[in-house]
């Protein structure tokens, strides 16, 4: 394939782009009422609605030629069979493979990858139940209560997300657990834990693809010592010995078993996963033991098959009806050919409160690459700026700017159609049945303002310039039938496989991250200098101003 943007589509589009560009979103609305009709489609519990995107048929026509062109099918089918994608890192990118059912298979350079993933699952399984049950017991005896995951990136905003967003999915168990994320490299999560648990009932998850960075080992070894210091000894007449606080107060989650078990996690209380699984589309696996505490293991494999109905949708839907590739495309317009290059997520549903800081590092850091897989410099925008908000909340923060400001954003709007006819007092039921109307009013009723302007109003009168509406923003909106381990299972795959088609479209390989590696290298050679106090005249005269008032800082 030549370069994207000097293929005849690229080229096609350009052109359309220039006539379409003029058009307003209320005219298109005006001449085609049926566009709701046109542009939805519906998979795996989800239906998404593209008819605010600032396009037509016709444009729709010419971005999948560009899917053709730049062989979006061929890439999806390497994609799916465990071919290398991973240029880079000359490796494949089998997220899907950890969602396959258990009669599949998928043989990748002679193995079976299947009867492995679901051996994991078995294993979690175990551990879950044994949670669960009560059965799982700390160095002094007592069930565990409190499991914190210590991980970062990839390691932390899958579980986090997933957690929050079905946290009303709890099964029944005799001994619940709570679980908690720290995550930040200045221990202040894992400080107010640390004040506030039991440490006899507190067992610590170390979630690590690499098993080396430095913010998950730093937190890890303040909380290895915080425990063995305080039950070392503690209740039990034969007291508490350092290999069994090991054991009991720690699993280890990891592509790395000699590092897990150099760090002290015994075997039978580690995951381990493969290097074939990308950080940032790992929660799949092992990655998810604090998604399946909390829903279950039956909640998870619920999870997981609804991302397996995505998985089959993206690979046997023509690209027309394929959700994925459409919501790629739709992307692709606005960033590519109408120059908007902002994209906020917004859902409107207070469980999905981490669903965008999860989405910020799947798209940015896999497709906020400048380079393409062929090494040259991209000449063409690739992942917007992403961030993101609970709906509700952003129209009181940064809405003004969607609606007035001057920086075009293409927004995401996501909400279940279904909640709260399952609370069983009925006042309460009603209420918050309401509250979920309310919610959902106000979801359309933003990215129809956007879409319109001014016109979303029916007085005619003239307006001062602070009052007005320009419209003409474009949105998606996607439903989901009620959020569910399968929906939200097939909304997270939605977005996964979008990355995907739009790196492909882009030329650029979505499953590395170099980007990160050497802020990691120099903060390690900034630490060394403030902590042994030598080397700071080499620094450039900021940073070494920086690090002196550190220094005086500490002195006092
Ligand atoms: O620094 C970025 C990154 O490598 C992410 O890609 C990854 O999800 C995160 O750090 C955590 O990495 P690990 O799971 O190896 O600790």
């Amino acid at each position: 394939m030549s370069e994207i943007n000097r293929t005849s589509a690229w080229s096609a589009l350009k052109a359309h782009a220039e006539e379409v560009g003029k058009r307003h979103l209320r005219e298109m609305f005006h001449d085609a009422p049926d566009r709701f009709q046109t542009f939805r489609r519906e998979a795996a519990g989800l239906t998404l609605d593209l008819s605010k995107q600032r396009w037509e048929q016709d444009t729709v026509d010419r971005l999948l030629e560009l899917a053709e062109q730049a062989e979006v099918p061929e890439a999806i089918r390497r994609l799916l069979a465990g071919e290398k994608v991973n240029i880079s890192e000359d490796r494949p990118a089998l997220h899907t493979a950890l969602r396959l059912p258990e009669d599949a298979s998928l043989v990748v350079e002679g193995e079976d990858l299947v009867p492995g993933v679901h051996a994991t699952l078995a294993r979690m399984d175990a551990m879950v139940e044994r949670f669960l049950s009560g059965q799982w017991r700390g160095a002094t005896g007592k069930p565990i209560r409190d499991v914190v995951n210590l991980g970062v990136g990839g390691s932390d905003l899958g579980p986090l997300m997933v957690t929050n967003a079905l946290v009303d999915r709890r099964p029944d168990a005799s001994h619940p657990v709570e679980v908690h994320f720290a995550s930040t490299m200045d221990g202040s999560q894992l400080a107010e834990y640390l004040a506030r648990f039991n440490p006899e009932t507190t067992l610590f998850v170390l979630s690590s693809k690499s098993f080396t960075t430095i913010d998950t080992l730093s937190n890890a070894t303040t909380a290895r010592d915080w425990l063995l210091a305080r039950l070392n000894g503690v209740s039990r007449e034969e007291g508490v010995d350092r290999s069994l606080v090991m054991r009991q107060h720690f699993i280890g989650i990891s592509a790395s078993p000699d590092k897990m078990a150099e760090w002290g996690i015994s075997s039978d209380h580690q995951l381990e996963f493969w290097e074939w699984v990308g950080g940032r589309y790992s929660l799949w696996g092992g990655i998810g033991l604090p998604i399946a505490l909390v829903i279950g293991m039956d909640g998870f494999r619920e999870l997981l098959a609804g991302a397996h109905a995505m998985d089959r949708h993206f690979q046997t839907a023509p690209l027309a009806d394929n959700l994925p590739v459409m919501l790629a495309l739709a992307g692709i317009w606005n960033n590519n050919f109408l120059d908007i290059r902002a994209h906020s997520i917004l859902p409107y549903d207070g469980r999905l409160e981490y669903f965008a800081a999860y989405l910020e590092q799947l798209e940015m850091e896999s497709n906020g690459k400048s380079v393409t897989n062929k090494g040259e410099a991209v000449e063409y925008s690739t992942c917007p700026v992403l961030w993101g908000q609970l709906g509700p909340n952003a129209q009181h923060a940064f809405y003004q700017l969607l609606h007035q400001g001057t920086q075009a954003v293409e927004c995401d709007f996501i909400a279940p159609l279904s909640r709260y006819d399952d609370v069983t007092d009925s006042a309460t039921r009603a209420h918050l049945m309401s509250q979920h109307r309310l919610t959902l009013a106000n979801c359309f009723a933003q990215s129809r303002v956007l879409m319109l302007g001014d016109d979303a109003i029916d007085d005619e009168g003239p307006r001062p310039g602070h009052m007005r509406y320009r419209g003409n923003q474009p949105s998606t909106t996607l439903l989901l039938e009620r959020l569910t381990p399968a929906t939200l299972g097939a909304l997270i795959a939605l977005y996964e496989h979008k990355v995907f088609v739009q790196a492909t479209i882009w030329g650029i390989n979505p499953f590395d991250q170099w980007g990160v590696e050497l802020g990691k290298k120099i903060a390690n050679e900034t630490r060394d200098i403030i902590e042994k106090r030598e080397g700071v005249e080499a620094m450039d005269a900021s940073t070494r101003g920086l690090i002196e008032a550190a220094w005086r800082t500490s002195d006092q």
